[in-house]
């Protein structure tokens, strides 16, 4: 067996978190696969390269379960019973049942009312000619809609929003993330409750508890709770930076923001490179090796972390050519932001549509809009899960 060497990321602070690709070129260049001591404290394998990352996402060998290998899960377990973190055939029965609400078609529905409150939101910005645009728009924006869809009309969002960072692993340590998902399940827990008592009112949540499959199978409470805990913080984290890391990659680079105000024909193609150029998620979320398991011609022991690279697949130049340049014209075909596999993600319809209504109505409404700060002084989310900027300031 050949000696594992571990490549210390450990020391990479700021510089990595504001621009952590140079670093993923560099261990692209010497293979696809490496093990890591991440800055976040942890010891795990990386996946770099674009058709191991594609492979990887779609192995089945691979388990997304994590409660199968800890002894003892504690409090982390009671949001955790959510398709994201299991394998099939639980997986294939808790996305199914939710998947029809999600479809393109289902999502096209939403579009009157994504346009409405994207033209509140923008006519509420409008008249202060600067604004922080994650506060004024790419915020407000998705979890409106996720909280409209889900039946939670008055979630407490900054509460809410400051545990689902401390879950997702921007806290300062296990602690803190038990705690902020206990809180989270209990919250969960009453709502349910309550939708529960006062009988089917419209909304997802409420469906979600009568709903039953084929089998006449229905969602327990603890999958309960784990779905709208998934829905809500996949609400909160992802879509926002679409928005923003998009709008700020137009800003950076005024050719392509000038032909796509030229032409808003290319703006499907321009939110689908927006995607790869500067995803939201950097990397997907754990996986598992359940044995010892032959990956990208290694073998990897039982029990370990593996984490796919959705940021460096993106930029592999063996996939996309001149990969580090933002392309708007690009069509940069089976990208990797949204997935790969079972897994894929199950609100890209939906992400896809509020990103084109919220990027397309800004550049129309806003002819002069520029960034309100120099590019360098952007403060990047701390954590390698979600990639974007916590404030984008912006005159227009
Ligand atoms: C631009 C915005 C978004 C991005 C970039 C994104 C990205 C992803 C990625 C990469 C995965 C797979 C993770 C993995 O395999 O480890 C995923 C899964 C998922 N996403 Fe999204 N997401 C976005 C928006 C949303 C929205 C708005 C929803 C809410 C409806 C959502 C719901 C989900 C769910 C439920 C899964 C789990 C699917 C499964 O396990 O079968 N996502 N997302």
């Amino acid at each position: 067996m050949s000696i594992i060497e571990t490549i210390d990321l450990s020391g990479y602070g700021k510089e990595f978190i504001a621009d952590p690709y140079p670093v993923y070129a560099r261990l692209r260049e010497q293979g696809p696969l490496h093990h890591v001591n991440t800055p976040a404290g942890g010891e795990m394998w990386l996946i770099v390269g674009y058709d191991e990352a594609r492979a990887v996402l779609a192995d089945p060998r691979l388990s997304k379960d994590w409660r199968t290998l800890v002894p003892e899960p504690g409090d982390l377990y009671v949001i955790s019973a959510n398709m994201l973190e299991s394998d099939a055939p639980q997986h294939t029965r808790l996305r199914k049942l939710v998947a029809r609400e999600f479809t393109a078609r289902r999502m096209e529905q939403l579009r009157p009312r994504v346009q409405q409150i994207t033209d509140r939101l923008l006519e509420a910005m409008l008249p202060r000619g600067t604004a922080d645009l994650i506060e004024a728009l790419a915020f407000p924006l998705p979890i409106t809609v996720i909280c409209e869809l889900l039946g939670v009309p008055d979630l407490d969002r900054a509460m809410f929003s400051a545990l689902s960072r401390k879950v997702i692993g921007e806290s300062a340590g296990y602690e803190e993330e038990a705690a902020a998902a206990a809180e989270i399940g209990a919250y969960l827990t009453c709502l349910i409750g309550d939708k529960r008592r006062h009988g089917p009112q419209g909304d997802l949540l409420s469906d979600l508890i009568r709903a039953r499959d084929e089998e006449g199978d229905q969602l327990s409470g603890e999958e309960l709770v784990g779905m709208a805990f998934l829905l809500l913080v996949a609400g909160h984290e992802t879509t926002v930076n679409l928005i923003a890391n998009g709008v700020l990659a137009l800003l950076r680079h005024p050719d392509q923001l000038a032909a796509l105000r030229a032409d808003p024909g290319l703006m499907d193609g321009a939110i689908e490179e927006m995607l790869r150029y500067e995803g939201p998620v950097e990397n997907a979320t754990y996986r598992f090796t359940r044995e010892p398991t032959e990956i990208a011609g290694r073998l990897i022991p039982a029990g370990q972390v593996v984490t796919v690279v959705l940021a460096a697949g993106n930029r592999d130049p063996g996939r996309y050519p001149a990969p580090d340049t933002f392309d708007i014209r690009r069509e940069p075909r089976a990208h990797l932001a949204f997935g790969h596999g079972v897994h894929y993600c199950l609100g890209a319809p939906l992400a896809r549509l509020e990103g084109r209504i919220a990027i397309g109505s800004l550049l129309e409404r806003c002819p002069e809009l520029r960034l309100d700060a120099p590019a360098t002084e952007l403060r990047w989310r701390a954590g390698q899960l979600i990639r974007g900027v916590q404030r984008l300031p912006v005159r227009f």
